[in-house]
């Protein structure tokens, strides 16, 4: 045989492993699921960065490039560079875009967050912001996180400059700021889905029941609403995978009979690591327990469209940064970017597509 001949075989078969390998994509398409990864626009130079993302996701969002800290540097003025870099990266690799986050006691900008500002101008200022941010990216983000993590643990709205610190001026009801932002955001994009986003409320507890109640509030009066984020950031092993499973499952099913949709929005799994930052092989098979479970409760209801991870190697996640490194590697890719058990375990799932819930 040429050695042609054997060039054009090897390029072949390299050429049919490229396009109908399995990735978390495309297994998710056949399912009719969005699988989603949170991203920072500064690492797209990294080819490795760039090729997985491209190839295992369909759906990306900005981690902190699209929060009122990156977008407004002082209160006259937008820098959309780094989120429109995150659509930028979409539109060519055909994912969507989910946004994050229009609203948030947090990740804001000392100008804003020690303005001193009085009800009249922030409620103006976040108006402004709602209406100008989505405006900008209509059409280029499907959905958005209108407002993130506005209770506190028992239910209660969280105390916050825009509720009550001082507040947009209607902090007299407890849900009513909520409810007006909503109402500002859907008139700024139409066709923009709306999503309430919450940590610590996706089984059942007093704090997911606070945002069911609200939920069943909004949508018995038309507030306009399409769906509640699910953060899912799972911090310790010590959890029973099924009984989280189940009340997982328990959650959603109650969300998405009232017509919403869920979205799981920042999975991980933060797995204890030693002093060089790695963890015991059993944690791995732990974490891809977890990571089973919770993709299969999400795929047991349809009105759960999308699963979505808090970035997706080991080698970038917040998840160092507010645990003193002591916890880590809680994504499905490790630090050099070869897939973990929980990345064959979530693939597993959605090849196995969508079942009933058990
Ligand atoms: C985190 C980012 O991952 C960090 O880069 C940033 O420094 C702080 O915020 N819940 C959320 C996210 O909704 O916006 C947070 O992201 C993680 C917790």
């Amino acid at each position: 045989m040429s050695k042609n001949f054997w060039q054009s075989v090897i390029l072949g078969v390299a050429m049919v492993s490229l396009c109908c390998a399995q990735s978390l994509r495309r297994e998710a398409d056949n399912t009719g699921t969005l699988i989603g990864t949170a991203v920072r626009p500064s690492l797209f130079l990294e080819t490795a960065y760039a090729s997985t993302l491209a190839r295992e996701f369909s759906m990306v969002e900005p981690e902190d490039a699209m929060k009122w800290r990156a977008l407004r540097p002082d209160a006259n003025t937008y820098d959309f560079r780094q989120g429109d870099e995150v659509v930028h990266f979409a539109q060519i690799h055909q994912m969507k875009v989910r946004g994050h986050c229009l609203v948030w006691d947090h990740d804001n900008p000392d100008w804003l967050a020690h303005g001193h500002f009085t009800s009249r101008d922030l409620s103006r200022l976040l108006h402004e912001h709602i209406t100008r941010v989505m405006k900008h990216y209509k059409g280029q983000v499907f959905a958005w996180d209108v407002i993130n993590e506005a209770m506190d643990e028992k239910g209660n709205v969280r105390d916050s400059i825009w509720y009550n610190e001082p507040g947009i001026g209607l902090s007299e009801k407890d849900t009513a700021y909520i409810e007006q932002v909503f109402r500002w955001a859907r008139k700024a994009d139409p066709h923009a889905l709306l999503f309430y986003n919450e940590a610590e409320g996706e089984g059942l507890n007093r704090k997911s029941d606070a945002i069911y109640a609200m939920m069943k509030d909004f949508k018995g009066r038309g507030v306009p609403i399409n769906g509640v984020g699910l953060q899912m950031h799972v911090p310790t092993l010590e959890l029973d995978t099924s009984a989280l499973a189940a009340s997982l499952s328990a959650n959603i099913a109650r969300l998405t009979a009232l017509g919403l949709q869920v979205h799981i929005t920042e999975l991980d799994v933060a797995l204890p690591i030693d002093a060089n930052g790695v963890s015991r092989p059993d944690d791995l098979v732990r974490e891809a327990d977890l990571y089973r479970g919770i993709v299969r409760a999400c795929l047991g209801h349809a009105g759960c469209t999308a699963i979505q991870t808090w970035g997706f190697t080991d080698k970038y996640s917040w998840i160092g940064s507010h645990s003193r490194h002591t916890r880590g590697q809680g994504l499905p890719f490790d630090r050099t970017y070869q897939p973990k058990s929980a990345y064959r375990a979530v693939l597993e799932e959605l090849s196995a597509g969508r079942l009933p819930p058990h």
